[in-house]
C-alpha cells in the first residue's frame, strides 16, 4: 500500500516502484531529465527511442518524464492509455515557435507551393496534424530522403536542424524560422575556448546547434547516437555540446571515460528550464493521483497520428 501525499522520509523511488506495479505503468524518460528520474526510469533516450517505446507499450499507464510534446506524442499513439506528464507546464521554445494557426495561415498564403510538411516532432499535435511526416533528429536525415523528389518541402519549426538536413542530403527545403533556446547559447567562441583546453577532445553536438557550432564539432547527432559515439570514440575526455543532462546518462553508461560539457557564450547553465521542471516529487504525485494528464480531442489525435506512424514506418 503507498502512502498518500507527502513523503515522510520514505524513499520515494521506492513508493515510486510500488505505484508503478500498482498502476501497471512504464516510466519513459528523455535524456535531458534530472539524474533522480532518468534512474528510476523503465526506459531512457531520445525523442524516437521514446516514441518507439510509447507504441509499443503494453502497460496501462505512461508517466512521461520529458516535455509536453514528447508526452502528447504518447497519448497521440496510445489513445487508450492514460499518459501522465510529472509538470504540465513543461514546453518547449521550439514548439512555442510555430503555433498551429500561424503554420495554418502560411499554408493557406502559399498554397501554390502546394507544400510537403516535414515537422520535427518538438512541435505541438495542432503543428503535427497540418503535417504529412514527423521527424525526430535522430531520423531527420532519412526521412527527408524519403520525401516525394517532385514537392516543395516546408520543414518546421527547427531552422538549424533543417539547415543541417539540407547539407547532408543536398535537398532544397523551406524552414520556418524556430530555434531552441538552449542550443543557440553554444557559440563558435564558447567551443574553441574549451577545444583550446583539451585540445584532444572530439567535440559531438546536438543538430540544434547553429551552423557555427557545427562546424566546429567532430560528429553531429541526436542524444541517443551521442550515447553510441561516446562509447566508441577512442578518446578518453569528449566534449559534450547539448543540454546538460546528457552528461548524466553519459557518466553512467560510459565509465571509464571524462565528459566536459560544452560551455555557452555567457556561462549559462546549459540547461533546459522545461525539461528541468519534471521532479522526482512531481513523478510520485502524478503517479498517485493520476493527474496531470494528457488529453487530445479525438479528431486532432487522429489527424496527429497518420504522420507520426509514418515516422514510425519509414525509420525502422
Ligand atoms: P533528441 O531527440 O536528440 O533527444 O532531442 C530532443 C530535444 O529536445 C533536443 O533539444
Ligand atoms: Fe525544447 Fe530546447 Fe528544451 Fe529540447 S532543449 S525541449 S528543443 S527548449
Amino acid at each position: 500500500m503507498v502512502s498518500s501525499g507527502v513523503n515522510f522520509g520514505l524513499d520515494l523511488a521506492a513508493e515510486i516502484a510500488e505505484l508503478k506495479r500498482e498502476r501497471n505503468a512504464v516510466i519513459l524518460a528523455h535524456n535531458y531529465q534530472v539524474p533522480e528520474i532518468q534512474d528510476i526510469a523503465d526506459y531512457v533516450g531520445d525523442s524516437l527511442g521514446l516514441s518507439y517505446r510509447a507504441a509499443e507499450t503494453d502497460a496501462d499507464v505512461i508517466l512521461f518524464c520529458g516535455v509536453h510534446f514528447m508526452a502528447e506524442t504518447a497519448k497521440i499513439v496510445n489513445p487508450g492509455k492514460r499518459v501522465l506528464l510529472p509538470d504540465l507546464d513543461a514546453g518547449c521554445s521550439l514548439s512555442e515557435s510555430c503555433p498551429p494557426e500561424k503554420l495554418q495561415a502560411y499554408l493557406e498564403e502559399h498554397a501554390d507551393k502546394n507544400y510537403y510538411v516535414i515537422a520535427y516532432i518538438n512541435c505541438s499535435a495542432g503543428v503535427k496534424a497540418l503535417s504529412d511526416v514527423i521527424c525526430t533528429s535522430g531520423n531527420a536525415e532519412k526521412i527527408v530522403r524519403s520525401a516525394p523528389a517532385d514537392r516543395n518541402i516546408l520543414f518546421v519549426p527547427d531552422q538549424n536542424l533543417g539547415a543541417w538536413v539540407m547539407e547532408r542530403t543536398g535537398r532544397k527545403m523551406y524552414l520556418w524560422q524556430g530555434t531552441c533556446y538552449i542550443h543557440v547559447e553554444f557559440t563558435a567562441r564558447s567551443i574553441n575556448g574549451i577545444r583550446e583546453r583539451y585540445p584532444d577532445a572530439p567535440v559531438v553536438a546536438h543538430p540544434e546547434c547553429t551552423y557555427a557550432v557545427r562546424l566546429l564539432a567532430d560528429e553531429v547527432c541526436s542524444t541517443e547516437k551521442m550515447v553510441t559515439f561516446c562509447r566508441e570514440s577512442p578518446a578518453r575526455e569528449i566534449i559534450v555540446v547539448t543540454e546538460a543532462g546528457m552528461l548524466h546518462r553519459l557518466k553512467k553508461e560510459i565509465p571509464g571515460k571524462v565528459f566536459i560539457p560544452g560551455p555557452t557564450e555567457n556561462c549559462f547553465c546549459g540547461e533546459c528550464r522545461f525539461m528541468k521542471m519534471n521532479t522526482l516529487e512531481k513523478a510520485h504525485e502524478a503517479l498517485l493521483k493520476m493527474t496531470p494528464e494528457i488529453t487530445l480531442p479525438e479528431p486532432l489525435r487522429k489527424r496527429a497520428e497518420a504522420p507520426i506512424l509514418r515516422m514510425l514506418e519509414l525509420s525502422r
